[in-house]
């Protein structure tokens, strides 16, 4: 059986004596998972500060009774990390309110503080099988911190709000390390394709990344993307609705409001749900229908999230208004607004959803609204007397994607929204049976279960359809173990992605001070290094020159040997005749594109756009692209379309034949080489028995043996190098037998 740890901002249980499971959405829905394949595990936030003579006790019995694990917080860390970043600046971008938008550096020390905690936490309690299952936007950095701590870890996150425009995210300051955090994940999901879409593209124009329509790959990882809409718990609404107190409740209300029409609206009291909109509708209502003296509105405002400023004004605001809008329209017997600012029984909610003629349901802007799924489940079915009410739902909550048959409003069309209520209050039985079926199918079948299911389902698919890491714990020791018994040993090592992590300007990409201590150490070992690039000769020569490496710069096109400071082609019978058209057509597109530039090196060009505008840069690029597959269909040339680059090379010109070259001019008894990305593969696919490769990071490779990041490839470097040492080998002075020897040999074979 696999474990699914849940982690969340929030356990699923209230503390108090006895604790209890917490209601709502999430958690029912995560129930949904539990079945013979699947046990569950949550990591989460107990909802309060508990003392620290209470921790062992109350860890004991979330563990023993619920299977949580809780993450404890003190007052400072709930007031940066949840009333403030989270509550306070990302929850209202997330949800296009760029007003309310208070960020401050401490909150943002606190929300990464935690976030670390909570990674913390999950390290202690998963095991490698385990799939972590990320929830909301508290936790957007979390998954890139357990990629980097455990990178074969299987990790999802769920994204439970919108996910807004770019123009939006990117008012928050730490855009940035927001994305990036999410980027860590193996499946990123959604509850709609316009979030994944915002997603995308805020990735590519903050970021520069390009992804394809459900996969992005940053760095060394690729994610894939999907768009999996919540459902509610439809198992546990059909129970409900069968208990004996629901129906006593039932009846009691019917009672309690039989000469009157109900209109619902269920919500905790957020700015999101649009309540003073809504109110401005009711009172368009109220003033205008024939029905307005039958119809009695109710308001469930559940408390939500006091401590922030913007919350107690809204809550003001509301009383204030039903207040102004009781007085005005009430009469003797009735007040046409009963609102109740308080989370009321399960028993209770379902039915009122069950006797409510109309839900009124009218986010500005909402992650999906499982309120709007909870109103159709809870429409009697009995065949004798099937009388279902009808929804009304905002255009802007997730769930208006899949409920089409309700009525779609635009809630800040107060005439709109008031006439729909006037519209449901008349609709005739059969067209409110028809519209409700259709709904209630999706409801039930599509529920959390299969919400959950599918997403832990995709995400076990994402990873069984990577190549798997041919793990190196045993071959590390063969490995450094063969080089250091050869007589003649070679690396060829890529550098950007291999030896150097990438940086947004490649510019910056310079060696960092460990790696210049470990190419010095490297320098001393008896084995021949050479450095294989993409770079031109003019980087590896001014930050790798020192070293007494055989420099090989353009892909293979160039090399130069150890202290030598000539550069040298290594095929000079190259047909580069291409070069001239392509050059041309290249600079149209330069001067059509700002921000976009040509590197021209010796057997390849290629057209930059890292600096343009990303979706009209990236239009330009596909159509280059095009232009150049028609025009250089015979040509020998390979066409790459790489991170923001466009690249036409010579056929002649790669890394395995640059490889080749050095070694066919060489005996080597032992040669490994590593790289990151595709063009290292052309090495990796050398047929020579004497040699071992390795793909650094993740993606389909061809190499005999995988590590995880470049990290960890510098460690293997630095045993090889202590192994040198602890072997007691002789050795060799300094940039002496070493450095020569390549030249040396290559002299006698070009003699
Ligand atoms: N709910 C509740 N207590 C109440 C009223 C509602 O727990 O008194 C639940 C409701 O059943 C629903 C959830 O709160 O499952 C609200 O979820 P929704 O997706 O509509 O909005 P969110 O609060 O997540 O923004
Ligand atoms: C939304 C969020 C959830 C959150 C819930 C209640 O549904 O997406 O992550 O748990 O609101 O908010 P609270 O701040 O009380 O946990």
């Amino acid at each position: 059986m696999k474990k699914v740890i849940n982690v969340a901002n929030r356990l699923p249980v209230t503390l108090g004596s006895p604790i209890r499971k917490s209601s709502g959405g999430l958690v029912a829905a995560l129930e949904g998972i539990t079945n013979e394949e699947f046990t569950l595990q949550s990591v989460g936030w107990p909802g309060t500060v508990v003392e620290d003579r209470d921790k062992a006790a109350v860890s004991k019995q979330l563990r023993d009774d619920f299977n949580c694990i809780p993450v404890y917080l003190n007052n400072d860390e709930i007031d940066g990390y949840y009333h403030g970043l989270s509550n306070s600046s990302l929850w209202p971008l997330l949800h296009y309110n760029r007003v309310y938008m208070h960020y401050s550096e401490s909150d943002w020390q606190a929300y990464v503080a935690v976030n670390q905690k909570f990674a913390d936490t999950v390290l202690d309690n998963v095991q490698d099988d385990d799939i972590v299952w990320i929830h909301d936007y508290h936790l957007m950095l979390l998954p890139q911190i357990l990629r980097a701590a455990r990178p074969a870890l299987k990790v999802g996150f769920f994204l439970h709000t919108p996910f807004p425009s770019s123009e939006i995210i990117r008012c928050h300051p730490r855009r940035t390390e927001l994305i990036c955090g999410i980027l860590g994940a193996d499946l990123i999901g959604f509850h709609t394709s316009s979030y994944l879409r915002h997603f995308r593209s805020s990735a590519l124009q903050l970021l520069g990344i390009e992804s394809e329509m459900t996969t992005i790959a940053y760095r060394n990882h690729v994610a894939s993307l999907g768009v999996f809409p919540i459902g509610i718990n439809s198992g546990s609404f059909k129970r409900e609705l069968a208990q004996k107190d629901y129906l006593q409740t039932l009846t009691e209300y019917r009672v309690n409001w039989k000469d009157k029409r109900i209109v619902l609206s269920v919500e905790r009291l957020d700015y999101s749900k649009g309540l003073l909109r809504r109110l401005e509708a009711i009172e368009t209502f109220l003033a205008s229908s024939e029905h307005a003296g039958d119809v009695v509105f109710i308001f469930i405002g559940v408390p939500t999230r006091g401590e922030v400023k913007e919350y107690q004004e809204l809550r003001e605001k509301i009383e204030r208004e039903i207040g102004r809008l009781n007085g005005l329209y009430a009469s003797v017997q009735h007040s046409p607004i009963h609102f109740i600012h308080q989370s009321i029984p399960f028993t209770a909610l379902c039915a009122l959803y069950s006797i409510a003629d109309v839900a009124l349901v009218t986010p500005l802007v909402d992650g999906m609204n499982l309120v709007a799924k909870e109103y159709i489940a809870c429409q009697n079915h009995d065949p004798d007397d099937y009388n279902p009410g009808v929804l009304i739902l905002s255009e802007f909550a997730g769930a208006a994607q899949e409920l089409v048959n309700a009525i779609i409003v635009n809630p800040y069309d107060k005439l709109e929204v008031a006439n729909a209520i006037d519209q449901a209050l008349i609709m005739p039985l059969e067209e409110r049976q028809q519209r409700m079926n259709y709904m209630t199918s999706r409801v039930m079948q599509y529920d959390a279960n299969h919400w959950a299911s599918n997403f832990v389902g995709q995400l076990l698919e994402h990873h069984e359809q990577l190549p798997q890491p041919k793990s190196m714990d045993d071959n590390e020791n063969r490995i450094i173990d063969a080089l250091c018994k050869a007589d003649r040993p070679a690396l060829f090592l890529d550098y950007d992605g291999t030896l150097r992590e990438f940086e947004d300007k490649p510019e910056q990409a310079t060696p960092s001070e460990n790696l210049k201590q470990l190419l010095k150490k490297l320098a001393d070992l008896p084995i021949d290094t050479y450095i294989i690039s993409g770079r031109p000769a003019s980087f590896l020569e001014k930050w790798l020159g020192e070293y007494p490496f055989s420099l090989i710069g353009e892909h293979g096109n160039c090399y130069r040997l150890p202290h030598s400071s000539q550069w040298q082609s290594i095929n000079q019978n190259t047909d580069h005749s291409w070069k001239k058209p392509v050059l041309e057509i290249f600079k149209l597109y330069e001067g059509s594109t700002p921000g976009s530039a040509i590197e021209e090196k010796q057997s390849s060009i290629v057209w930059h756009y890292r600096q343009s505008e990303p979706v009209y840069a990236q239009w330009k690029a596909n159509q280059l692209l095009h232009e150049m597959y028609d025009m250089l269909g015979n040509s020998p040339v390979e066409i790459h379309h790489g991170k923001r680059i466009i690249e036409v090379s010579s056929i002649h010109i790669n890394k395995g034949r640059a490889m080749e070259f050095f070694i066919n001019k060489n005996t080597y008894d032992c040669i490994l080489c590593a790289g990151d990305d595709q063009t290292d593969e052309a090495m990796f696919r050398v047929e020579q028995p004497a040699l071992m490769s390795i793909k650094v990071g993740d993606g389909d490779s061809q190499a005999q043996h995988r590590v995880a990041d470049v990290p960890h490839f510098l460690s293997l470097l630095e045993r090889i190098t202590q192994s040198y040492t602890t072997d007691n080998k002789q050795l060799l002075p300094p940039h002496s037998v070493t450095t020569n020897r390549v030249a040396n040999a290559m002299q006698k074979a070009e003699s």
